[in-house]
C-alpha cells in the first residue's frame, strides 16, 4: 500500500470540527481532501433509513427518545447541529439516500449498520443499489448477523467487519462469509497483524483512532486505511511521510 492509496476515512465526517453525521461534517471532510466518509445508519418508525450514530436522538439533537420511536418528519424537524456549535443550528439528521445522492462520484461511503434489524440491512442495500452506488459503498458492522444479511441479499457489496480484537475464529468466519475487509481497533494494529491479514487476503482498515500517535502507528504498521475524526491531520501526515521517503539522500561533503 502506497501512502497515496491509503484510505483516509472521515469518521462521521470531519467530526472533530463539525457535528458528526451531518452534511456540514461530510462537506468539510471533502473540502479537507478526504475521499472517503464514514457514517452510521438506523431505521425510523416509518421505515426510513437515517444517518445517526446513537439509537436515541438525545446526545446529538435537541430532541429525545429512540430513533425508532420517531417518524422521519419528526426526526428531520430536530436541530442536529447546535449541540456542537450555534453556527450549525440548521443541520438536520440526513436521510441515507440524500447522502448517496449528494456524494455520488465524490466520496466512497463507509456505511456502518448500527441498528439491529434485518430490515435495516436489506433496506440499506436496496438504497445503495437503487442509487447506482454499489462500487462507492462499503458496508461495515460490529454485528456478524448484519453482515450475513448483507452477504445474502447483496453479495456484490464490499463488506468489512469491525472487531475489538482480531482472533483466529473471527478470521475464519470472515473468510467463510466472504468479507473483504477486517477492521481492527486501532490500538491493536501491529505490523504482524497487518501482514497476517494481508496474507489472508483482507484489506485492513482500523477504527477508534483517538490520537495522532495512534494514527501514525496505524500508518506505520502498513494498514490500508482508518476512520479518523481529523482527516486533515492524517492527510498532512501522509503527505509529509511521502515527501520524506522521496527525498534523495544528501551527498557526503
Ligand atoms: O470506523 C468504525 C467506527 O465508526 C466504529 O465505532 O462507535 O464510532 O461507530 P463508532
Ligand atoms: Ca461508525
Amino acid at each position: 500500500m502506497t501512502v497515496s492509496a491509503f484510505m483516509v476515512i472521515a469518521h462521521r465526517g470531519a467530526s472533530s470540527y463539525a457535528p458528526e453525521n451531518t452534511f456540514a461534517a461530510f462537506d468539510l471532510a471533502i473540502r479537507m481532501g478526504a475521499r472517503h466518509i464514514e457514517l452510521d445508519v438506523e431505521a425510523t418508525r416509518d421505515g426510513h433509513i437515517v444517518v445517526i450514530h446513537d439509537d436515541t436522538v438525545d446526545r446529538t439533537t435537541d430532541g429525545s427518545g429512540p430513533v425508532a420511536g420517531h417518524t422521519l418528519e419528526t426526526l428531520q424537524a430536530l436541530d442536529a447541529g447546535s449541540w456542537f456549535g450555534g453556527e450549525f443550528a440548521s443541520e438536520r439528521i440526513p436521510l441515507f439516500e440524500e447522502v448517496l445522492r449528494r456524494y455520488k462520484g465524490r466520496a466512497h461511503i463507509h456505511t456502518e449498520i448500527k441498528g439491529r434489524s434485518t430490515y435495516l440491512s436489506e433496506r440499506t442495500a436496496d438504497l445503495v443499489r437503487q442509487h447506482g452506488t454499489v462500487d462507492q459503498v462499503t458496508i461495515t458492522s460490529f454485528q456478524k448477523a448484519r453482515l450475513e444479511e448483507i452477504r445474502r441479499c447483496a453479495p456484490q457489496l464490499t463488506t468489512g467487519w469491525l472487531l475489538g480484537e482480531v482472533s483466529d475464529a473471527a478470521i475464519a468466519q470472515a473468510r467463510a462469509l466472504g468479507l473483504r475487509q477486517i477492521c481492527p481497533r486501532a490500538s491493536t494494529v501491529t505490523p504482524e497483524l497487518v501482514s497476517r491479514l494481508h496474507a489472508e487476503g483482507f484489506v485492513v482498515r482500523a477504527w477508534g483512532v483517538d490520537t495522532e500517535l495512534v494514527m501514525r502507528q496505524v500508518v506505520q504498521a502498513g494498514a490500508d486505511g482508518m476512520t479518523v475524526n481529523f482527516p486533515d491531520k492524517l492527510i498532512a501526515y501522509l503527505a509529509s511521510s511521502q515527501s520524506t521517503a522521496a527525498r534523495p539522500t544528501a551527498e557526503p561533503s
